[in-house]
């Protein structure tokens, strides 16, 4: 098989790419990735099967570059996005853009190419904060950030996709992802990396945000599930094995880490911070999905991989664009 990734070289993508491509021996990748701040090659460094592995460095919102990309793919996974809440607090073209003409482009090139199966990863956020109960992939969205609002743009054109035209799209809505490669300006990476360089981890509000945490491998067996068993026109929520306040898991990072309280400053909260995400899973186990990591042991082993990979996120964190920006998302910020 022949699939085309988009987003290979971010978080995600890049799990998925390696993940892919051990798991089956003759698949061949193409991977569009613009390479924007969150996109990086080094994420794909000594992986296995990497001759069946070609990066295409590219827009998703340029057509004449998707086209050249689907060129005989047999399937697309769409992990391309612009994916962090503050960055569309500060500024949300960027989001608009990729998030939603970038899939729109990309649902319409593979109409085109007929193309046989369609993923487009989305996020549980699209279902806004659930102050009780578990979202179904019925419910109504009411995405409350412009990153959730995108998303839900994006999820809506897949649909039309589907409906108008019968292409055979299926989205995923997954919950917080955490592993290895995750960019240092989401709370784990942040988190573990300013312990290790001895700095405070900002914790916004009181502390009480509830997130739903699975780990980026489970997430990835996902969508490939998906890819391979879900029916055109569906929607399947991934959730995770560990719902958690935010302080709990400060706490329990604290626990593994050794790090003093001292080293949790409270600010101030993020604008229209979702209180907490919950999502029904019961779609995708009917497809045949377990989670396959403990989430104790795979926080354990996540934080052990920054650890020993700071050749991986202390250049990231040196950047100059990545300083500005933690100057303009933290420097504003009170003590909460
Ligand atoms: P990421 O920010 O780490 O990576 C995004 C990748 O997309 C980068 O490699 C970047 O270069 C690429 N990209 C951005 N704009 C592009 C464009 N215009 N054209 C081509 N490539 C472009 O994101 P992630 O955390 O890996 O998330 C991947 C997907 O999963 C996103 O769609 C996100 O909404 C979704 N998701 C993420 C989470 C999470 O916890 N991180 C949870 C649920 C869903
Ligand atoms: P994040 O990783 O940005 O994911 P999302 O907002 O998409 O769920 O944040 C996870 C939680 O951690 C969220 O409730 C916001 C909180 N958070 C902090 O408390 N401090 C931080 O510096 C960051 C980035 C997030």
């Amino acid at each position: 098989m022949k699939l085309l990734v988009t987003g290979g070289l971010g978080f995600i993508g890049s799990n998925f790419v390696r993940w892919s491509l051990k798991r089956y021996p003759t698949l061949r990748i193409v991977n569009l990735d613009l390479r924007t701040y969150a996109g990086n090659p080094a994420n794909l460094k000594g992986m296995e099967g990497a001759s069946r592995h070609r990066w295409v460095k590219g827009d998703v919102a340029d057509p004449k570059t998707v086209d050249r990309a689907m060129k005989g793919a047999d399937a697309v996974v769409h992990f391309a996005a612009e994916s962090h809440v503050d960055r569309s607090i500060l500024d949300a073209s960027a989001f608009l853009r990729t998030n939603v003409v970038g899939t729109q482009v990309m649902l319409d090139a593979a109409r085109r190419h007929k193309v046989r199966r369609f993923v487009h990863v989305s996020t549980d956020e699209v279902y806004g904060s659930v102050e009780a109960g578990e979202s179904v992939e019925t419910d109504p969205l009411l995405p409350n950030s412009p990153y959730a609002a995108s998303k839900a743009a994006s999820d809506l054109v897949a649909r039309a996709a589907f409906i108008t035209h019968g292409l055979p799209v299926m989205t995923t809505r997954c919950s917080n992802n955490f592993g290895p490669y995750q960019f240092p300006e989401k709370a784990l990476p942040l988190m573990v990396t300013n312990w290790i360089e001895g700095k405070p981890f900002p914790l916004y509000g009181d502390g009480l945000n509830v997130r739903d945490w699975v780990h980026v491998t489970d997430h990835c067996r996902a969508v490939d599930l998906v890819l391979r068993k879900g029916k055109p026109g569906e929607i399947y929520n991934v959730g995770g094995t560990a719902s958690l306040t935010n302080k709990k898991l400060v706490g329990l990072v604290r626990g593994i880490m050794g790090v003093d309280e001292s080293l949790v400053t409270p600010v101030t909260d993020r604008k229209a911070h979702d209180r907490r995400y919950a999502v029904d899973c019961e779609k995708l186990r009917a497809l045949g999905f377990r989670h396959e990591t403990t989430f104790e042991l795979a926080l354990r082993s996540t934080i052990k991989w920054y650890r020993d990979n700071a050749w991986w996120w202390r250049p990231l964190k040196n950047r100059g664009d990545v300083k500005t920006y933690y100057k303009k998302n933290y420097a504003g910020r009170g003590r909460a």
